[in-house]
C-alpha cells in the first residue's frame, strides 16, 4: 500500500518525506487555506524565514511542494461547477505544473452540485473525469461516501477514488444523535449504517472488492483518515492508497511497549559495547 501525505503545508510536507516513507501528496481547499493561514500568521509574526516560501505566489508555493515530491504523485483539486468548467480548471492545473514536474493528479468532486435544486447537472463530474482519462491526464475523484459513486467513477476511467473514511464515519455517528471524538476510531454498531455501509471502512473494503471483482484498474485512496487503526484497516481490506495528515504518520511509530523497551535497553548498553560505535 502506498503511503501519502495528506497536507499543503511545506514544512510539514518536507518532514513527512524526510522519513523516507512517502509516496505521495494530496491536497483540497480546505488544507490549502489552513496553509495559506498558518504562512500569513508566521509573516504577521515575523517567523517567516528568508528560506520561507511566500504562499501568497501559489504557483511558486505549489512549485515548491513539487520538488520535495521528487516526481511522485501530488493531487490538486479543481473548484467545482459545470464540467467545462472544470475540464477549464483541470487543464489550467495541469498545465502549469506538467512540463517540471509530470506527477500532477486532478481531483474531481463525484459530483459538483452545491445546492438541491441548482441548475448543475449532478453528472457533470463524470464528463469531466472521461474527459480527462481520454487525454492521459490522471484524475483523484473526490468525496466518495458510496461505493456506487466509486463504481461510476472508475467506468468513467478514474486513476483514483477517494473515499471519506473519518466524515462517513462522522455522517453515521451524527445521524444517530452520537457525540463522539472526530479522531477517536468508530466500531461499527449494529443497526447504525448509511445505506447499507456501517463505518468508513467497510465504505474502502466494498470498493476494493467491486474494483477486484470486476478488474477496474482505478485504485482506491483511503482519505480522511484519522488514527492508525483506520490505516492498518485501510491495509487489510487492500486499499491501495491511505492518505494521512503528518500527526497520525507520527501517531504510527508510537507504542507504550517501544518506549519502556527502549528505556530499558538504553540503560542496558555496557561500555564494552559501545565501543563498536566508535
Ligand atoms: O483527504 C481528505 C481529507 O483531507 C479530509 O480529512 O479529517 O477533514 O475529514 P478530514
Amino acid at each position: 500500500m502506498k503511503l501519502f501525505i495528506d497536507s499543503a503545508d511545506i514544512d510539514e510536507i518536507t518532514q513527512a518525506y524526510s522519513y523516507g516513507v512517502i509516496d505521495g501528496i494530496t491536497t483540497n481547499p480546505s488544507l490549502i487555506k489552513q496553509a495559506v493561514l498558518h504562512q500569513k500568521s508566521k509573516s504577521i509574526e515575523g517567523d517567516l524565514q528568508s528560506g520561507d516560501i511566500k504562499i501568497l505566489d501559489m504557483k511558486s508555493y505549489l512549485d515548491s511542494l513539487f520538488v520535495v515530491a521528487k516526481q511522485t504523485p501530488i493531487s490538486l483539486e479543481v473548484r467545482g461547477g459545470t464540467a467545462d468548467e472544470m475540464y477549464a480548471q483541470a487543464r489550467a492545473l495541469y498545465s502549469k505544473f506538467k512540463t517540471k514536474f509530470n506527477c500532477v493528479v486532478i481531483k474531481i468532486p463525484i459530483n459538483s452540485q452545491i445546492e438541491e435544486f441548482s441548475d448543475v447537472d449532478e453528472m457533470q463530474g463524470l464528463q469531466v473525469i472521461r474527459r480527462l482519462s481520454h487525454e492521459g491526464i490522471p484524475t483523484n475523484v473526490t468525496l466518495i461516501f458510496s461505493p456506487e459513486q466509486a463504481l461510476l467513477a472508475a467506468k468513467a476511467g478514474a486513476t483514483y477514488v477517494s473515499p471519506f473514511v473519518g466524515r462517513e464515519d462522522d455522517f453515521i455517528r451524527s445521524n444517530a444523535g452520537l457525540t463522539y471524538d472526530k479522531n477517536a476510531y468508530f466500531e461499527p454498531e449494529e443497526n447504525l449504517s448509511d445505506n447499507g455501509i456501517e463505518s468508513g471502512l467497510e465504505l474502502v473494503r466494498d470498493i476494493v472488492t467491486i474494483f477486484t471483482q470486476h478488474g477496474f484498474q482505478t485504485q482506491v485512496l483511503a482519505a480522511s483518515l484519522r488514527n492508525p487503526r483506520q490505516v492498518r484497516e485501510a491495509a487489510l481490506v487492500g486499499a491501495h492508497v491511505a492518505t494521512v495528515p503528518l500527526s497520525v504518520i507520527k501517531a504510527m511509530v508510537r507504542h507504550p511497549k517501544t518506549m519502556e523497551g527502549m528505556v530499558a535497553f538504553t540503560k542496558d548498553f555496557v561500555s564494552e559495547y559501545d565501543e563498536l560505535f566508535k
